[in-house]
Order: C-alpha cells, then structure tokens, then sequence
C-alpha cells in the first residue's frame, strides 16, 4: 500500500473511511495505516481522525499540497506520469529531465517542481518561476518517429494543457500559435520542447511546461503578456490535480499523434482553439519580419499565412520565428 492510494481512497469518500476498512482495502495492520495517515500529516494534508469513524480528508484553497503523492493521487494515465520525480527547488526540470534521459529513464517519467531557480524560456528567456504558486514540468518522451517530426510534440503539449485548464477552470483559454495558451490575449502557459538526436533517430524529446496557476503579480516588464489562472479567474488551482489533468489529455492525445507521427487527425481541433486563426499577425522571421493573416496550421505544425505584401501563402516553421498579434501580444 502506498501513501497515495490511501490519499486518493480519503479523497474519493463521502466522509469518513474507517481505519478497519482500509486495513481491509489494502491487507495491512492499522499501525500502517496509521503511519500512512501521520506521513501525509507531514506533508501537509489535513486529516481528522474520529474514533468511531475513522479519517476523513479536509480539502479546501488553502490546504492545497502540492507533493509526489498529491499528484500520484490525482493521476489517471497508463504510461505517461507513471514515474514522478517531484522536487521542491530545483534549477530547471527541463536540466533534471535531460540528466534522467542521458541516465536511461525509459519514457513518460515526469520531473515537477515548486520552484525553479534557472527556469528557461524558448529563444534564451528566462522563465519566472517563483515558488508555491505555478507548475513547471518537464515529461521525458523517446518517440520513435524521425527527428524532423518532433517539434510537433510542443503542439500535442499545448493542446494537452488547454484540454486541462478549459476542464478545471472553464476559463475561455485559447492557444497563440505554436504552442502559448493565452487568456485575455495574455500568456499564462509556455512551453519549451529539447532534443537530443541523431540525423536519423531521437534519443529523447523533453517538453517543459510553466504554467502560471495562483500567481498574483508579474515583473513590471511581462505583466502586459502574462498573467495567471488566478488573477483572470479569482480562483486558487489545486496545481496536483492540473499536473494531473494534463497528462491524462497528453496521453489521450499522444496517441493519436503516434499513429502517424503527424498532427492530421488533430489539425481541425487545433485550429479551433488557435487565437490567430483568421486573424491578422506579424511574423518575426529573422530573415525579415511582415504581416499577414493566418489560416491555421497543418498536420507538421506550420502555420499557414497568407502574406500582406503579395499575397502568397507562406508556411512560417515555429523554430527561431515567432508571431505576434498585430494589435497585441497575441491577437
Ligand atoms: C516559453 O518561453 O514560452 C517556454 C517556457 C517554458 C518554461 C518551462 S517551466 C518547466 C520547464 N523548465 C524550464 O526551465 N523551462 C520549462
């Protein structure tokens, strides 16, 4: 019997579960349940005891824990998050996730933590990662398919994490192509995807997810683009179960983007949820920047946009470029 199942066995009860059922439940003595009970005590989770009753877990904004056994508790997958590395300072996952790759941990390990002293950005950015407040993740991944058709995995991640936040907090969140979830035309989820390939096979992908949960203020330069769950919304998250959530829509949706290594059984879905769809965006291209409206992306993640200037459809590869909405960050 393991912590989380307890956890999870408390959380799932209408009241009260007797110490003699969950004896019963898992085929150990009450003193082991009683020191399970004690170890999530420790943790931080709230239980009562009542003599005649047995325990019951006390759940509300402020008793959020956010711990390996609060996440374990919440997930619901069949390979992706299986293994779970939960560290509560750490430089980057993405740094601790490349180690455990290059140390031979087999694929669907998941390294999270409750804060980042090194969080990194795409393009070199740093990434805020103050702690207690926000999930920063990285999910180790060794997909078979050709190096090329990876960074569509940052598409998947994406769809995955809007999945989550449109189930947990009805929020009307949309996605700035590639791979930004934006409420209010403001960023509250990145994503960074790293590689290590061979010209003709992968060694391993792994895709680092920030997402600003209960986070209540920005540094002065990015609080016109980012902003939190917390502040659209007015709501604490429990972050284990969002941790959660979005591996369960990973998973879901991973297996329709292996079938093929392509996104084309998931280009209309995206599409749906693209913010810039139809609308009018700037293109940095370091080759030269322009205007344009996108039309949506196809099955390899490319957004199609149709040039200002000549009106060719031009197919914008996410990589160094990066687009803007014309009249804000992301629209
Ligand atoms: C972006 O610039 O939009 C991508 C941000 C990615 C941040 C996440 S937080 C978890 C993981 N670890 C990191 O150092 N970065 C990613």
């Amino acid at each position: 019997m393991k912590n989380e199942e307890i956890l999870k066995r408390l959380r799932d009860a209408d009241g009260y579960v007797s110490g003699q059922e969950l004896c019963a439940q898992y085929g150990v003595s009450r003193t082991a349940v009683w020191k399970a009970i004690k170890q999530l005590e420790k943790e931080g989770f709230i239980i009562e005891a009542q003599n005649n009753k047995g325990y019951r877990l006390v759940e509300d904004k402020d008793t959020e824990v956010f711990s390996k056994a609060a996440i374990i508790s919440y997930m619901d997958t069949k390979w992706i998050g299986k293994k779970l590395v939960f560290r509560n300072k750490t430089t980057s996952t993405n740094i601790d996730a490349k180690e455990l790759a290059e140390s031979g941990e087999d694929a669907g390990l998941l390294v999270v933590a409750d804060m980042q002293t090194a969080g990194r950005g795409r393009r070199g950015h740093n990434w805020e990662a103050p702690e207690g407040q926000n999930i920063y993740m990285s999910l180790l991944l060794r997909p078979s398919c050709h190096p090329e058709k990876a960074s569509a995995l940052t598409l998947v991640m994406a769809m995955a994490v809007l999945e989550a936040l449109k189930e947990i907090t009805k929020a009307s969140c949309g996605i700035k192509w590639p791979n930004d979830i934006v409420i209010n035309n403001k960023k509250v989820c990145g994503i960074l995807t790293e590689m290590s390939a061979e010209l003709d096979g992968i060694h391993y992908v792994v895709i680092g997810t920030g997402i600003n949960v209960n986070q209540t203020t920005f540094a002065e330069d990015i609080q016109d683009k980012a902003t939190s769950l917390y502040l659209e919304n007015g709501v604490h998250y429990n972050r284990a179960q969002l941790v959660a959530r979005v591996m369960y829509h990973f998973e879901k949706i991973y297996e329709l983007f292996e079938k093929q290594w392509s996104l084309a059984e998931l280009v209309e879905r995206y599409n749906r949820d693209l913010v810039n769809c139809g609308r009018q965006v700037r293109v940095l291209d370091p080759q030269g920047e322009y205007n344009g409206v996108a039309q949506g992306i196809n099955e390899k993640g490319e957004l199609i946009v149709v040039r200002e200037s000549d009106g060719k459809t031009v197919l914008v590869y996410a990589g160094e470029v990066s687009v803007r909405g014309v009249y804000g960050y992301a629209i």
